[in-house]
């Protein structure tokens, strides 16, 4: 029998390797695929310290929090803050912190939180129910995928709509809590099968008796939908038909099957969306001998999933499908509305371990889709349309829309200091007032279908989108995940997660935008365009927070809020805005940083209440907050609950999110023990 999925290094109680290990094929453990020396920036740590220095005062005497029990939908609240007004939209007291090994989900007092949809839930028919012990893959088709991640509800006639469509993408799957330990090959390869349908997305016809109210998922719906790891894809944009997207099985270069590791993503002005094929490089043994292959993480060895023993496309190594690896790393677009419609992956956005694609429509008619490369020293980019949005709302409107992002410019993040003549850093300062007023531009790798990077045609600089990144000298950030810009403001929210390895020895230090070495808790920066234009091609930039636990940490900067007033946070991933244009904040990382669960946070951008972080919920033990979807209006909040009881085994589950059963009773004889990823809603009651 081969092994599946082995669970080395797992720390229980915490956040564990089991999620570098099935998301991201141990990528923390192999070298830093950027070794390039672009430093546009010299060394600052010294700088870095100083101002570290300058932030201890907000530090210093900051309240020891108190930690709840984060008993199940009735947490006590956070000690320390004071509960402000809120203003209209949606009002809360912060939930206290919830350790790592409590398996809850957590909402404020006066809200209630129930699952619309889990894994396994049938879309098509209620004959698929969800029955754990004789899985297939032909019911894992038909069912709700696994590990969802992006998501959002699209109420069809606003506020007060009954009607909405829930669209999630899974991003990976953990067999090893999904199934019994498989008996023999033939069981193994049939749960391979199993898992490649629990991969992409899902798209489900919600229902509800009046706004405000919970949701409930429709079976059968017209508008039903599941992608999965072998759903046909058409390819867009300048590298579509290139030779290096040909393979034996395409020899147009035109068609890929599926979509793999979708993680982030967003919803376009047009109504469709977005998502972003992230950690694809797991899926596929490959040569490994290129610089290409050695950039993306592709190497010659067997893929924990073993995906390549039952399906020779996943084995570049295998004559013809040497260049199916090159077919992942894509934004998709899928039309929610349409269900057969042919879904696409855009080449115009570049090829890369894209997190996520957030588009919004700049002063001049062009749109401007924002994107990270969530990769240690990896990379920030926008793509400018080349075509103008209709706004008209008329179906050829709507046509035309759906063609913007396969042409156009795509550009890499170089950001400078506060001093606007030189791209070497400035003073490393940053003034109480939080205003650092660094500066950026935007470098073009191609314009308008022709590549600007010397020695790339424009197919080479799409597909190697990072080898052409690195030969413009972009700045190597630490791990975008969501870059979103705010719908009020037009300003620009990049969640930096974290990067341990900023400082060590052969390693970039801090720099501005950057300013932490040894960066566990990640940090957002905040970008200005200029003129206030997502098409511009130079900005300015502040840090909005450097985070974590500010009662144990002097590193934190909460834009100049009063540290001891806020709530610990780490590991930022996901952002979302309300109606008020507040930040909305969820978190990857949590446990095995500042020891607690990862949850949703609401921060103020404007007034006197700027960078005052307010956790609004907690998620269960072992998981991640994903794919937040806020709506104040109506005190209504969304996420995606990824990978819950994660570090558990078939017979040791760890967390039974989100079927718990009341304290003091009994589970049912023969009741599934373990979780399901599920989309959870929050809904106010008093
Ligand atoms: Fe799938 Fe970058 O998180
Ligand atoms: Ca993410
Ligand atoms: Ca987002």
């Amino acid at each position: 029998m081969l092994p599946l999925l082995p669970m080395e290094g797992h720390t229980s109680g915490k956040r564990s390797a089991v999620t570098c290990h099935l998301k991201c094929a141990d990528a923390c453990f192999h070298p830093v695929p950027n070794p390039t020396a672009n430093e546009y920036f010299r060394d600052i740590v010294g700088a870095a310290l100083s101002r570290r220095s300058l932030l201890i005062g907000a530090g210093v005497g900051a309240a020891a929090i108190v930690l709840g029990s984060g008993s199940l939908n009735a947490p006590p609240a956070l000690a320390a803050p004071p509960v402000g007004p809120m203003g209209r939209g949606l009002a809360f007291s912060p939930i206290a912190p919830v350790p790592a090994a409590v398996d809850a989900f957590v909402v404020p007092q006066g809200y209630r939180w129930s699952p619309i949809i889990r894994w396994g839930d049938p879309i098509f028919s209620a004959a698929d129910r969800f029955d754990p012990e004789h899985q297939t893959a032909q019911l894992q088709s038909r069912q709700f995928g696994y590990n969802n991640d992006y998501l959002d509800i699209i109420q069809q006639d606003g506020r007060h709509s009954r009607k909405a469509v829930l669209v999630a993408n899974h991003e990976y799957t953990n067999e090893g809590i999904m199934f019994p330990p498989a008996a023999d090959d033939a069981q193994a390869d049939e749960q391979r099968h199993i898992a490649m349908m629990a991969h992409g997305l899902s798209i489900v016809a919600l229902r509800r008796k009046d706004a405000g109210q919970p949701w409930v998922y429709r079976v059968g719906d017209r508008v039903n939908r599941r992608i999965t790891a072998t759903t046909p894809f058409t390819l867009t944009g300048p590298a579509a038909g290139a030779a290096a997207l040909k393979t034996a099985a395409d020899p147009d270069g035109l068609t890929v099957l599926g979509t793999l590791g979708n993680c982030a993503g967003g919803t376009t002005p047009w109504g469709t969306i977005l998502s972003g094929e992230e950690n694809f490089n797991g899926y596929f043994r490959s040569p490994g001998v290129s610089a290409a292959d050695a950039r993306y993480g592709l190497a010659d060895r067997a893929t924990g999933r073993g995906w390549e023993r039952i399906d020779p496309r996943f084995d570049a190594t295998t004559p013809g499908y040497e260049n199916e690896p090159n077919r992942f790393g894509w934004i998709v677009e899928i039309d929610p509305e349409e269900p057969n419609s042919v879904p696409v992956k855009h080449t115009a956005l570049g090829r890369f371990k894209h997190e996520g694609a957030n588009v919004i429509v700049g002063t001049t008619g062009h749109v401007a889709a924002y994107m990270g490369d969530d990769e240690r020293f990896d990379y920030l980019y926008k793509f400018v349309s080349t075509d103008t949005f209709d706004p008209s709302g008329k179906p050829r409107a709507r046509t035309h829309n759906k063609t913007l992002l396969t042409r156009g410019s795509l550009y890499v993040a170089r950001f400078a200091g506060n001093s606007p003549q030189s791209e070497i850093t400035g003073t490393g300062q940053l003034p109480t007032d939080g205003q650092f007023d660094g500066t950026g531009r935007w470098i073009a790798l191609v314009i308008d279908g022709v590549s600007q990077v010397p020695g790339f045609t424009v197919e080479e600089a799409l597909i190697n989108t990072r080898l052409a990144a690195d030969a413009v000298g972009a700045t190597k950030m630490d791990r975008c995940e969501d870059v979103e810009p705010s719908p009020l403001t037009g300003k620009v929210y990049v969640a930096c997660t974290n990067n341990t390895d900023r400082g060590k020895i052969g390693r970039e230090g801090a720099t501005e935008p950057n300013p932490r070495t040894a960066n566990r808790d990640g940090h957002i920066v905040e970008i200005t365009e200029d003129g206030s234009d997502a098409t511009a091609t130079t900005f300015t930039w502040n840090l909005l927070l450097v985070c974590g636990d500010p009662a144990t940490n002097t590193s934190t900067y909460f834009a100049g809020f009063p540290a001891d007033q806020v709530s610990p946070i780490s590991c930022p991933d996901n952002v979302a805005f309300d109606v008020e244009g507040n930040l909305w904040i969820s978190t990857d990382g949590a446990p095995s940083t500042i020891g607690l669960c990862d949850g949703l946070f609401k921060v103020p951008l404007e007034g006197p209440e700027r960078g005052r972080v307010q956790q609004f919920l907690s998620v269960p033990r072992e998981s991640e907050t994903c794919g937040p979807v806020i709506r104040a209006e109506e005190s209504m909040v969304y996420v995606a609950v990824q990978h819950p009881g994660e570090g558990g085994s078939w017979d040791a589950q760890t967390s039974r999110f989100p079927d718990y059963v009341p304290a003091g009773t009994t589970p049912a004889e023969g009741a599934w023990a373990g979780p399901r990823p599920a989309v959870a809603q929050v809904w106010k009651v008093s």
